[in-house]
């Protein structure tokens, strides 16, 4: 079967990927520990299986020396990345060099600088580090933080693996987890390369596309709790009002209730729907919510069609927070079970931390907003000292962007302790990025120069440094983010 695959311009890539793994007798996987990671290896770990390759697969918190010198230090001639890897070059590629493994990265985070590699092992593409087994859309001129993710990127090497018995296309579902949960939907809804995985799944029933209230929580949240938590487009008198969002739905005159149990979104009519969609942005108009904020009350919506009506499962947005709630806590073993179709007991565990990762996300969000953040020029910051694991700092730094006493205007920065190092978060919006911000660029750059490291995306990076070097880092960070405005 000849194929360009899903995404063209990463077809050649795909195919030099492939073959080194059909070369091996068998492949460590490494992996990243969030929705993405986790399904950028569910993704890779069944396209491997499926093409008879036996795979081992890990998951690494942050892919530093430390943690590759141990992935070497393993018995595997070939190590595959998924959704990092290509920002560690510099790393790797001495390994490379030191014949300590064969490497095949499949990532979306920016690529590491050639200067900074062993030069036998990397060539220089555009002035990113690249090598010959590397898929990585920036390297094709496609957008990592908005048309491919590290599962569509995954997902793209498991068609090019796939092979008379098997194209490979169900895993479509899990790229489009991935990205949801990396957010790269663009004004609600995937673009670019990542639409052309849409599409794939469609075509081989595992998705639809419609269009639908896109609050969080429909297949699952009883309807007060789905209205009253719905806060990315307040609505007064009903976000954050138990009482309120229950008195607007007992107004509406419909019957909303099952066995005097309230119904979830999922279990409506579409009638009942239009009837209760049309209420709520009747209300926000009456309360003066701005009309751009109204029209995001309604998005691109993603529905795993094979899983279970009114299952977390069901919905990508929250299939991909179901996923963090396990691998931000160290069990991402968990998470991939799920992903690679176990049920039961793998399951329950996972609803059991998504409970537990909905606590945290909600107190971590009400302590910033107690806190408040501290004004530092082109930045603002706040510390969460250990109040925050600092495997979630970044998604609670992401949504208290916009909130009451934030400003959306600003990038923001969260520090949050870990046992001897602090580790850093930072998100910026559309808006900003379109004026020049790169937060890639500013983790790097200000973690080295306090003796860190970071790296990820224009939109949304992270790094490390070392404790004490907090307000050194924010001013370096206030300088380089007033270049990048200027
Ligand atoms: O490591 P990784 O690329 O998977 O992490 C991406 C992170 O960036 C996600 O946690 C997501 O919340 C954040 N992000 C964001 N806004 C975007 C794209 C990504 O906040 N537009
Ligand atoms: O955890 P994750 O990054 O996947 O969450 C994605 C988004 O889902 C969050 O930024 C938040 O807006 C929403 N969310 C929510 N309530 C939760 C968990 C997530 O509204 N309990
Ligand atoms: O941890 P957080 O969610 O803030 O990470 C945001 C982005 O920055 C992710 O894509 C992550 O992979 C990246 N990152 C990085 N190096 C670090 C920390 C985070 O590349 N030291
Ligand atoms: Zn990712």
């Amino acid at each position: 079967m000849t194929t360009t695959g899903p995404v063209p311009a990463l077809a050649d890539r795909a195919a030099a990927c492939a073959d080194r793994l059909r070369a091996a007798d068998r492949v460590l996987l490494a992996s990243h520990i969030d929705a993405d990671g986790l399904t950028s290896a569910a993704i890779a770990t069944a396209a491997l299986s499926r093409a008879g390759i036996p795979v081992e697969t890990v998951f690494k918190k942050q892919l530093d020396a430390a943690e590759i010198e141990s992935i070497a230090a393993r018995e595997y001639d070939t190590v595959l990345f998924t959704d990092f890897g290509s920002g560690q070059l510099d790393v790797i590629s001495e390994h490379i060099a030191a014949g300590d493994f064969e490497a095949v990265i499949a990532d979306h985070h920016q690529p590491a600088s050639p200067d900074d590699c062993h030069p036998d092992a990397v060539v220089d593409t555009d002035g990113y580090a690249d090598f010959d087994a590397h898929l990585n859309p920036l390297l094709e001129g496609l957008n990592g933080a908005s048309e491919l993710s590290g599962a569509g990127a995954a997902y793209v090497l498991a068609r090019a693996l796939a092979d008379g018995d098997t194209d490979n296309r169900d895993l479509a579902a899990l790229a489009v987890v991935g990205a949801v949960g990396d957010m790269q939907a663009v004004g609600g809804e995937l673009v670019g390369a990542n639409a052309g995985l849409v599409e794939e799944g469609i075509d081989a029933d595992v998705l639809e596309e419609g269009t639908d209230l896109s609050l969080y929580g429909k297949q699952t949240r009883p309807l007060p709790k789905l209205l009253e938590y719905a806060t990315e487009v307040p609505i007064p008198g009903i976000s954050n009002d138990q009482a309120g969002a229950t008195r607007f739905l007992e107004d509406l005159g419909l019957d909303l209730k099952a066995d005097g149990d309230w119904r979830t979104w999922a279990d409506l009519s579409d009638d009942e729907r239009q009837t209760v969609a049309s209420g709520l942005v009747q209300r926000a108009v009456e309360r003066g919510v701005p009309a751009d904020k109204i029209e995001t009350l309604v998005g691109t919506t993603y529905t795993l069609t094979a899983e279970p009506r009114g299952t977390e499962l069901r919905d990508a947005s929250e299939f991909s927070t179901l996923l963090n709630a396990t691998a931000r806590y160290e069990r991402a073993d968990v998470g991939l079970a799920v992903c690679l179709g176990e049920r039961d007991a793998p399951l329950e565990r996972a609803r059991t931390l998504l409970s537990n990762h909905r606590r945290n996300l909600s107190e971590g969000l009400s302590l910033v907003q107690e806190r408040g953040v501290t004004q530092a020029g082109s930045v603002q910051w706040f510390d969460a000292g250990d109040a925050i694991r600092e495997t979630i700092v970044g998604i609670v730094a992401g949504m208290a962007l916009g909130t009451d006493g934030v400003d959306s205007d600003k990038p923001i920065i969260a520090f949050a302790s870990t046992d001897d190092e602090t580790k850093v978060s930072s998100r910026a919006t559309g808006p900003l990025v379109g004026r020049g911000v790169d937060l890639s660029v500013v983790m790097r750059e200000a973690a080295q120069s306090v003796g860190g490291d970071g790296g990820g995306h224009d939109i949304a990076a992270g790094a490390t440094i070392p404790a004490g070097e907090e307000s050194a880092f924010i001013e370096a960070a206030d300088e380089i983010i007033s270049e990048q405005l200027s």
